[in-house]
Protein backbone atom coordinates (compact mmCIF):
# COMPACT_ATOMS: atom_id res chain seq x y z
CA UNK A 1 0.00 0.00 0.00
CA UNK A 2 1.61 3.40 -0.72
CA UNK A 3 1.58 6.46 1.24
CA UNK A 4 -1.53 8.18 -0.12
CA UNK A 5 -3.36 5.18 -0.29
CA UNK A 6 -2.78 4.39 3.67
CA UNK A 7 -3.90 7.99 4.87
CA UNK A 8 -7.40 7.47 2.88
CA UNK A 9 -7.48 4.09 4.24
CA UNK A 10 -6.85 5.76 7.75
CA UNK A 11 -9.99 7.91 7.03
CA UNK A 12 -11.89 5.57 5.70
CA UNK A 13 -11.83 3.29 8.71
CA UNK A 14 -12.23 5.90 11.16
CA UNK A 15 -15.37 6.85 9.26
CA UNK A 16 -16.47 3.67 9.92
CA UNK A 17 -15.57 2.77 13.75
CA UNK A 18 -15.95 6.09 15.42
CA UNK A 19 -19.03 7.79 15.89
CA UNK A 20 -19.88 11.22 14.32
CA UNK A 21 -20.47 13.18 17.12
CA UNK A 22 -16.57 13.71 17.18
CA UNK A 23 -16.04 16.86 15.28
CA UNK A 24 -13.47 17.43 13.20
CA UNK A 25 -11.23 20.27 12.33
CA UNK A 26 -9.28 18.05 9.74
CA UNK A 27 -9.21 14.56 8.75
CA UNK A 28 -5.16 14.45 8.27
CA UNK A 29 -4.01 11.00 8.92
CA UNK A 30 -1.12 11.57 11.31
CA UNK A 31 1.58 9.23 11.21
CA UNK A 32 4.17 10.80 13.73
CA UNK A 33 4.99 14.23 15.69
CA UNK A 34 8.76 15.91 15.56
CA UNK A 35 8.88 18.95 17.64
CA UNK A 36 6.66 21.53 15.68
CA UNK A 37 6.45 19.13 12.68
CA UNK A 38 3.58 16.79 11.76
CA UNK A 39 4.10 14.19 9.45
CA UNK A 40 0.90 12.62 7.57
CA UNK A 41 0.75 8.82 6.71
CA UNK A 42 0.51 10.37 3.27
CA UNK A 43 4.30 11.91 3.25
CA UNK A 44 3.27 15.66 4.30
CA UNK A 45 5.42 17.57 6.67
CA UNK A 46 2.83 19.98 8.52
CA UNK A 47 3.69 23.08 11.25
CA UNK A 48 1.49 22.37 14.04
CA UNK A 49 0.56 25.80 15.54
CA UNK A 50 -2.40 24.57 17.41
CA UNK A 51 -0.16 21.95 19.76
CA UNK A 52 -3.20 19.48 19.75
CA UNK A 53 -5.05 22.25 21.37
CA UNK A 54 -3.12 23.57 23.79
CA UNK A 55 -1.28 20.31 25.30
CA UNK A 56 2.23 19.78 23.60
CA UNK A 57 3.73 22.86 25.04
CA UNK A 58 7.56 21.68 24.66
CA UNK A 59 6.31 20.09 20.93
CA UNK A 60 6.20 15.98 19.83
CA UNK A 61 8.55 14.21 20.98
CA UNK A 62 10.68 16.31 23.31
CA UNK A 63 13.37 13.57 24.12
CA UNK A 64 13.39 14.17 27.52
CA UNK A 65 10.00 13.60 27.86
CA UNK A 66 9.75 10.72 25.78
CA UNK A 67 13.00 9.43 27.93
CA UNK A 68 10.99 10.14 30.95
CA UNK A 69 7.89 8.61 29.79
CA UNK A 70 9.76 4.96 28.57
CA UNK A 71 11.54 4.58 31.95
CA UNK A 72 8.45 4.92 34.04
CA UNK A 73 6.17 2.74 31.79
CA UNK A 74 9.02 0.32 31.90
CA UNK A 75 9.15 0.68 35.54
CA UNK A 76 5.73 0.90 36.94
CA UNK A 77 2.61 1.60 34.64
CA UNK A 78 -0.52 1.64 36.98
CA UNK A 79 -1.98 1.44 40.50
CA UNK A 80 -3.45 4.19 41.49
CA UNK A 81 -3.03 6.87 43.77
CA UNK A 82 -5.66 5.72 46.01
CA UNK A 83 -3.53 1.94 46.58
CA UNK A 84 -0.49 3.13 46.73
CA UNK A 85 2.21 6.31 46.91
CA UNK A 86 4.80 6.68 43.68
CA UNK A 87 7.93 8.90 42.78
CA UNK A 88 6.20 10.92 39.91
CA UNK A 89 3.17 11.63 41.24
CA UNK A 90 4.59 13.26 44.54
CA UNK A 91 7.43 14.78 42.48
CA UNK A 92 4.37 16.27 40.42
CA UNK A 93 2.73 17.73 43.11
CA UNK A 94 5.72 18.98 44.92
CA UNK A 95 6.74 20.50 41.79
CA UNK A 96 3.46 22.49 40.85
CA UNK A 97 3.87 23.73 44.38
CA UNK A 98 6.63 25.34 43.26
CA UNK A 99 5.21 27.26 40.25
CA UNK A 100 2.09 28.12 41.46
CA UNK A 101 0.30 31.12 43.32
CA UNK A 102 1.15 31.67 46.90
CA UNK A 103 -0.10 29.10 49.30
CA UNK A 104 -1.52 26.91 46.16
CA UNK A 105 0.24 23.73 47.41
CA UNK A 106 -1.76 20.92 47.40
CA UNK A 107 -3.02 18.72 43.91
CA UNK A 108 -5.65 16.34 43.43
CA UNK A 109 -4.91 15.02 40.56
CA UNK A 110 -7.35 13.47 37.88
CA UNK A 111 -7.26 12.94 34.00
CA UNK A 112 -8.33 15.90 32.23
CA UNK A 113 -9.38 19.54 32.43
CA UNK A 114 -13.58 18.54 32.58
CA UNK A 115 -12.72 16.28 35.42
CA UNK A 116 -10.57 19.24 37.36
CA UNK A 117 -13.71 21.30 36.66
CA UNK A 118 -15.59 18.62 38.55
CA UNK A 119 -13.38 18.52 41.37
CA UNK A 120 -13.20 21.68 41.78
CA UNK A 121 -16.91 22.42 41.92
CA UNK A 122 -17.45 19.36 44.43
CA UNK A 123 -14.79 21.07 46.32
CA UNK A 124 -16.10 24.67 46.50
CA UNK A 125 -19.48 22.75 47.28
CA UNK A 126 -19.14 20.57 49.94
CA UNK A 127 -16.25 23.00 51.69
CA UNK A 128 -18.55 25.80 51.64
CA UNK A 129 -21.64 24.06 52.15
CA UNK A 130 -23.40 26.40 49.83
CA UNK A 131 -24.67 25.44 46.37
CA UNK A 132 -24.59 27.90 43.44
CA UNK A 133 -21.84 28.53 40.79
CA UNK A 134 -21.11 31.57 39.05
CA UNK A 135 -19.74 31.47 35.52
CA UNK A 136 -19.54 33.39 32.64
CA UNK A 137 -20.91 33.64 29.05
CA UNK A 138 -18.58 32.56 26.44
CA UNK A 139 -16.52 30.21 28.78
CA UNK A 140 -15.62 26.61 27.97
CA UNK A 141 -14.92 23.91 31.21
CA UNK A 142 -15.49 20.74 29.89
CA UNK A 143 -18.44 18.26 28.14
CA UNK A 144 -18.90 15.97 31.29
CA UNK A 145 -22.34 17.08 33.06
CA UNK A 146 -20.99 19.34 35.60
CA UNK A 147 -18.81 21.37 33.50
CA UNK A 148 -20.91 21.39 30.63
CA UNK A 149 -23.31 22.89 32.49
CA UNK A 150 -20.59 26.09 33.28
CA UNK A 151 -19.84 26.12 29.35
CA UNK A 152 -21.43 28.33 27.06
CA UNK A 153 -19.25 29.20 24.68
CA UNK A 154 -21.76 27.57 22.39
CA UNK A 155 -25.08 26.52 22.78
CA UNK A 156 -24.50 23.14 20.82
CA UNK A 157 -22.56 21.81 23.92
CA UNK A 158 -26.17 20.90 25.77
CA UNK A 159 -28.25 20.65 22.87
CA UNK A 160 -30.54 17.44 23.66
CA UNK A 161 -28.85 16.47 26.62
CA UNK A 162 -31.48 17.87 28.82
CA UNK A 163 -31.36 18.94 32.36
CA UNK A 164 -27.39 19.69 33.60
CA UNK A 165 -26.38 20.66 37.30
CA UNK A 166 -28.69 23.10 39.58
CA UNK A 167 -27.54 26.09 41.41
CA UNK A 168 -25.71 27.66 37.79
CA UNK A 169 -25.38 31.55 37.00
CA UNK A 170 -24.03 32.52 34.06
CA UNK A 171 -22.45 36.44 33.95
CA UNK A 172 -21.49 38.00 31.06
CA UNK A 173 -17.77 37.87 30.39
CA UNK A 174 -16.01 40.65 29.33
CA UNK A 175 -15.22 40.31 25.75
CA UNK A 176 -15.27 43.79 24.33
CA UNK A 177 -16.41 42.23 20.52
CA UNK A 178 -19.37 40.80 22.18
CA UNK A 179 -20.02 43.33 25.03
CA UNK A 180 -23.81 44.35 25.11
CA UNK A 181 -22.70 47.75 25.64
CA UNK A 182 -23.17 50.26 22.86
CA UNK A 183 -20.25 51.19 20.85
CA UNK A 184 -17.89 53.11 21.02
CA UNK A 185 -16.83 51.94 24.54
CA UNK A 186 -13.54 50.34 25.42
CA UNK A 187 -12.33 47.67 27.95
CA UNK A 188 -12.55 48.49 30.98
CA UNK A 189 -16.09 50.30 30.12
CA UNK A 190 -17.32 46.60 28.93
CA UNK A 191 -15.24 45.46 32.23
CA UNK A 192 -17.46 47.89 34.35
CA UNK A 193 -20.62 46.72 32.83
CA UNK A 194 -20.23 43.00 33.47
CA UNK A 195 -19.22 43.45 36.97
CA UNK A 196 -22.33 45.76 37.19
CA UNK A 197 -24.44 42.81 35.69
CA UNK A 198 -22.63 40.61 38.13
CA UNK A 199 -23.76 42.10 41.44
CA UNK A 200 -26.99 42.70 40.27
CA UNK A 201 -27.51 38.83 39.32
CA UNK A 202 -26.47 38.61 43.30
CA UNK A 203 -28.86 40.94 43.57
CA UNK A 204 -31.68 39.56 41.64
CA UNK A 205 -31.04 36.18 41.16
CA UNK A 206 -28.92 34.73 43.27
CA UNK A 207 -28.33 35.52 46.95
CA UNK A 208 -24.50 35.80 47.88
CA UNK A 209 -24.59 33.53 50.71
CA UNK A 210 -25.63 30.93 48.47
CA UNK A 211 -22.80 30.71 46.01
CA UNK A 212 -19.89 28.46 46.73
CA UNK A 213 -17.39 29.53 43.84
CA UNK A 214 -17.24 32.33 41.26
CA UNK A 215 -15.26 30.19 37.91
CA UNK A 216 -13.55 31.88 35.53
CA UNK A 217 -10.81 31.36 32.77
CA UNK A 218 -8.70 34.48 32.90
CA UNK A 219 -8.56 34.56 29.29
CA UNK A 220 -11.04 33.00 27.32
CA UNK A 221 -9.95 29.97 25.23
CA UNK A 222 -12.40 28.02 23.11
CA UNK A 223 -14.77 30.95 23.56
CA UNK A 224 -12.22 33.41 21.57
CA UNK A 225 -8.54 34.21 23.15
CA UNK A 226 -10.03 37.11 24.92
CA UNK A 227 -8.40 38.07 28.23
CA UNK A 228 -10.21 40.24 30.65
CA UNK A 229 -9.48 42.97 31.92
CA UNK A 230 -7.18 42.56 35.12
CA UNK A 231 -9.25 45.52 36.87
CA UNK A 232 -12.38 42.73 36.59
CA UNK A 233 -10.32 39.97 37.70
CA UNK A 234 -8.88 42.05 40.54
CA UNK A 235 -12.84 42.59 41.55
CA UNK A 236 -13.63 39.63 41.15
CA UNK A 237 -11.04 38.63 43.85
CA UNK A 238 -12.43 41.19 46.27
CA UNK A 239 -15.95 40.17 45.23
CA UNK A 240 -15.34 36.67 46.02
CA UNK A 241 -13.83 37.60 49.67
CA UNK A 242 -16.44 39.69 50.61
CA UNK A 243 -19.15 36.99 49.71
CA UNK A 244 -16.99 33.88 51.29
CA UNK A 245 -17.24 32.48 47.91
CA UNK A 246 -14.19 31.12 46.27
CA UNK A 247 -12.54 32.08 43.43
CA UNK A 248 -11.49 29.37 40.91
CA UNK A 249 -9.24 29.85 37.83
CA UNK A 250 -10.14 27.35 35.57
CA UNK A 251 -6.50 27.35 33.55
CA UNK A 252 -7.02 24.12 31.88
CA UNK A 253 -5.84 25.97 28.39
CA UNK A 254 -4.17 29.17 29.85
CA UNK A 255 -1.65 27.63 32.29
CA UNK A 256 1.97 25.76 32.27
CA UNK A 257 3.91 28.98 30.93
CA UNK A 258 1.24 29.71 27.61
CA UNK A 259 0.50 33.45 29.25
CA UNK A 260 4.11 34.24 29.94
CA UNK A 261 3.41 33.54 33.59
CA UNK A 262 3.41 30.01 34.83
CA UNK A 263 -0.38 30.76 35.27
CA UNK A 264 -2.18 33.75 33.89
CA UNK A 265 -3.15 34.15 38.04
CA UNK A 266 0.12 35.96 38.02
CA UNK A 267 0.17 37.85 34.97
CA UNK A 268 -3.04 39.68 36.62
CA UNK A 269 -1.66 39.85 40.26
CA UNK A 270 -4.21 37.82 41.80
CA UNK A 271 -4.17 34.70 43.99
CA UNK A 272 -7.47 32.22 43.11
CA UNK A 273 -8.94 30.05 46.07
CA UNK A 274 -8.35 27.05 43.46
CA UNK A 275 -6.41 26.22 40.09
CA UNK A 276 -8.23 23.75 37.66
CA UNK A 277 -4.78 22.79 35.04
CA UNK A 278 -4.98 20.19 32.49
CA UNK A 279 -4.07 20.03 28.98
CA UNK A 280 0.06 20.96 29.15
CA UNK A 281 0.31 19.78 32.56
CA UNK A 282 0.96 16.72 30.93
CA UNK A 283 3.04 17.14 28.29
CA UNK A 284 0.47 14.93 26.00
CA UNK A 285 -0.37 12.43 28.00
CA UNK A 286 -3.49 12.56 29.85
CA UNK A 287 -3.84 14.25 33.46
CA UNK A 288 -5.74 17.63 34.96
CA UNK A 289 -5.54 18.91 38.47
CA UNK A 290 -7.17 20.69 40.95
CA UNK A 291 -4.93 23.00 42.83
CA UNK A 292 -5.63 24.59 46.45
CA UNK A 293 -4.48 25.37 49.96
CA UNK A 294 -3.53 22.97 52.00
CA UNK A 295 -6.33 24.43 54.34
CA UNK A 296 -8.77 24.19 51.68
CA UNK A 297 -7.90 20.56 50.55
CA UNK A 298 -8.01 19.45 53.94
CA UNK A 299 -11.31 20.32 54.68
CA UNK A 300 -12.67 18.07 51.10
CA UNK A 301 -13.32 15.14 53.30
CA UNK A 302 -11.58 11.74 52.82
CA UNK A 303 -13.04 9.50 50.13
CA UNK A 304 -15.68 11.51 48.53
CA UNK A 305 -13.79 11.98 45.67
CA UNK A 306 -10.82 9.97 43.69
CA UNK A 307 -10.01 8.17 40.56
CA UNK A 308 -8.76 5.35 39.54
CA UNK A 309 -6.47 6.70 36.82
CA UNK A 310 -6.13 10.24 37.98
CA UNK A 311 -1.95 11.15 38.35
CA UNK A 312 -1.10 7.90 36.59
CA UNK A 313 2.35 7.36 36.69
CA UNK A 314 3.56 7.46 33.34
CA UNK A 315 1.21 11.03 32.68
CA UNK A 316 2.80 12.34 35.81
CA UNK A 317 6.71 11.27 34.58
CA UNK A 318 5.35 13.24 31.54
CA UNK A 319 4.01 16.25 33.36
CA UNK A 320 7.60 16.71 35.29
CA UNK A 321 9.89 16.14 32.56
CA UNK A 322 7.53 18.88 30.65
CA UNK A 323 7.58 20.90 33.51
CA UNK A 324 11.26 20.45 33.84
CA UNK A 325 12.05 21.74 29.78
CA UNK A 326 9.79 24.46 30.41
CA UNK A 327 11.71 25.58 33.48
CA UNK A 328 15.35 24.81 32.15
CA UNK A 329 14.77 26.05 28.46
CA UNK A 330 13.06 29.12 29.72
CA UNK A 331 9.99 28.85 28.07
CA UNK A 332 7.62 30.81 30.20
CA UNK A 333 9.79 33.77 29.44
CA UNK A 334 9.82 32.93 25.44
CA UNK A 335 5.85 33.05 25.65
CA UNK A 336 5.48 37.22 25.23
CA UNK A 337 8.69 37.01 22.64
CA UNK A 338 6.70 34.21 20.57
CA UNK A 339 3.56 36.40 20.93
CA UNK A 340 5.21 39.27 20.10
CA UNK A 341 6.44 37.56 16.74
CA UNK A 342 3.08 36.64 15.77
CA UNK A 343 1.21 39.69 16.14
CA UNK A 344 3.90 41.53 14.41
CA UNK A 345 3.90 38.69 11.55
CA UNK A 346 -0.11 39.69 11.34
CA UNK A 347 0.65 43.29 10.49
CA UNK A 348 -0.42 42.81 6.56
CA UNK A 349 -3.31 41.74 7.84
CA UNK A 350 -4.50 44.54 9.93
CA UNK A 351 -6.22 47.16 7.92
CA UNK A 352 -8.36 44.22 5.80
CA UNK A 353 -11.66 45.11 6.16
CA UNK A 354 -12.79 41.44 7.38
CA UNK A 355 -10.55 41.22 10.19
CA UNK A 356 -12.43 42.61 13.44
CA UNK A 357 -9.37 42.46 15.77
CA UNK A 358 -6.10 40.99 16.66
CA UNK A 359 -5.52 39.74 20.41
CA UNK A 360 -2.26 38.81 22.22
CA UNK A 361 -1.92 37.41 25.81
CA UNK A 362 1.56 35.95 26.33
CA UNK A 363 1.33 33.15 23.14
CA UNK A 364 -2.09 33.16 22.94
CA UNK A 365 -2.66 34.75 20.02
CA UNK A 366 -5.94 35.18 17.67
CA UNK A 367 -7.49 36.52 14.87
CA UNK A 368 -10.67 37.44 14.83
CA UNK A 369 -12.84 37.81 11.52
CA UNK A 370 -16.28 39.30 10.85
CA UNK A 371 -17.71 35.46 10.27
CA UNK A 372 -16.47 32.04 10.22
CA UNK A 373 -16.77 31.68 6.86
CA UNK A 374 -13.43 33.64 6.03
CA UNK A 375 -11.70 32.56 9.42
CA UNK A 376 -12.59 28.83 8.32
CA UNK A 377 -11.48 29.25 4.85
CA UNK A 378 -8.20 31.25 5.72
CA UNK A 379 -7.14 28.06 8.33
CA UNK A 380 -8.51 25.68 4.93
CA UNK A 381 -5.99 27.75 2.96
CA UNK A 382 -3.25 27.75 5.55
CA UNK A 383 -3.39 23.92 5.74
CA UNK A 384 -3.36 23.50 1.83
CA UNK A 385 0.24 25.15 2.20
CA UNK A 386 1.44 23.20 4.76
CA UNK A 387 0.29 25.10 8.25
CA UNK A 388 -1.94 23.94 10.62
CA UNK A 389 -4.31 25.77 12.79
CA UNK A 390 -7.70 25.77 14.51
CA UNK A 391 -10.18 28.03 15.17
CA UNK A 392 -12.30 29.10 18.17
CA UNK A 393 -14.80 31.66 19.08
CA UNK A 394 -18.40 31.65 19.43
CA UNK A 395 -19.17 31.42 16.31
CA UNK A 396 -15.62 30.16 14.95
CA UNK A 397 -14.72 33.26 13.73
CA UNK A 398 -11.59 33.72 15.75
CA UNK A 399 -8.37 31.97 14.39
CA UNK A 400 -6.02 31.20 17.64
CA UNK A 401 -2.30 30.45 17.16
CA UNK A 402 -0.64 28.12 19.69
CA UNK A 403 2.77 27.53 19.07
CA UNK A 404 4.69 24.94 20.54
CA UNK A 405 6.96 27.35 23.54
CA UNK A 406 10.69 25.86 22.66
CA UNK A 407 8.95 26.13 18.38
CA UNK A 408 12.11 27.70 15.99
CA UNK A 409 11.63 31.30 15.52
CA UNK A 410 12.61 30.87 11.85
CA UNK A 411 9.66 28.06 11.49
CA UNK A 412 7.35 30.48 13.51
CA UNK A 413 7.47 33.26 11.27
CA UNK A 414 7.54 30.95 8.19
CA UNK A 415 4.33 29.66 9.47
CA UNK A 416 3.08 33.18 9.97
CA UNK A 417 3.80 34.00 7.30
CA UNK A 418 2.34 31.29 5.13
CA UNK A 419 -1.07 31.62 7.23
CA UNK A 420 -1.17 35.85 5.81
CA UNK A 421 -0.60 35.19 2.36
CA UNK A 422 -3.53 32.17 2.77
CA UNK A 423 -5.87 34.56 4.67
CA UNK A 424 -5.11 37.11 1.81
CA UNK A 425 -5.98 34.44 -1.18
CA UNK A 426 -9.54 33.85 0.18
CA UNK A 427 -10.05 37.15 1.87
CA UNK A 428 -10.24 38.63 -1.88
CA UNK A 429 -13.12 37.05 -3.33
CA UNK A 430 -14.94 36.45 0.67
CA UNK A 431 -18.72 37.32 0.86
CA UNK A 432 -19.30 40.53 2.12
C1 LIG B 1 -10.42 26.30 29.86
C2 LIG B 1 -10.79 24.87 29.65
N1 LIG B 1 -11.32 24.17 30.65
C3 LIG B 1 -11.65 22.88 30.52
C4 LIG B 1 -11.45 22.22 29.33
C5 LIG B 1 -11.81 20.76 29.20
O1 LIG B 1 -10.64 20.01 29.12
P1 LIG B 1 -10.69 18.49 28.61
O2 LIG B 1 -11.00 18.52 27.16
O3 LIG B 1 -9.31 17.97 28.93
O4 LIG B 1 -11.73 17.80 29.42
C6 LIG B 1 -10.90 22.90 28.25
C7 LIG B 1 -10.70 22.22 26.95
O5 LIG B 1 -10.54 22.81 25.93
C8 LIG B 1 -10.53 24.26 28.41
O6 LIG B 1 -10.01 24.97 27.39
Amino acid sequence: MDRVDAMSDLETRARKVLPPVLGHYTWLSIERGQGSWLHTTGGRRILDLTCGIAVTVVGHAHPRVVKAVTEQAARLMHISAGVAKYESNVALAEALATITPSGLDTVFFGNSGAEAVEGAIKLSRQTTGREAIIAFRGGFHGRTVGAATLTTSKAQYRRGYGALLPEVYIAPYPYLLACALPDPHDGEACASHCFAELEAMLEHEVPPEHVAAIVIEPVLGEGGYAAAPASFIQRLRELATKIGALLIFDEVQTGMGRTGAWFAAQRFGVVPDVITAAKALGGGLPLGAVIATRERMERWRTGTHGSTFGGNPVSCAAGLATLEVIRDEGLVERAETLGNLMVEELAPLRSHPRLREIRQFGAMVAAEFDNKTVAKAAIGAALERDVLLITCGFHDQVVRFIPALNIKEDDLRKGMRVFVEAARSILVGAPA
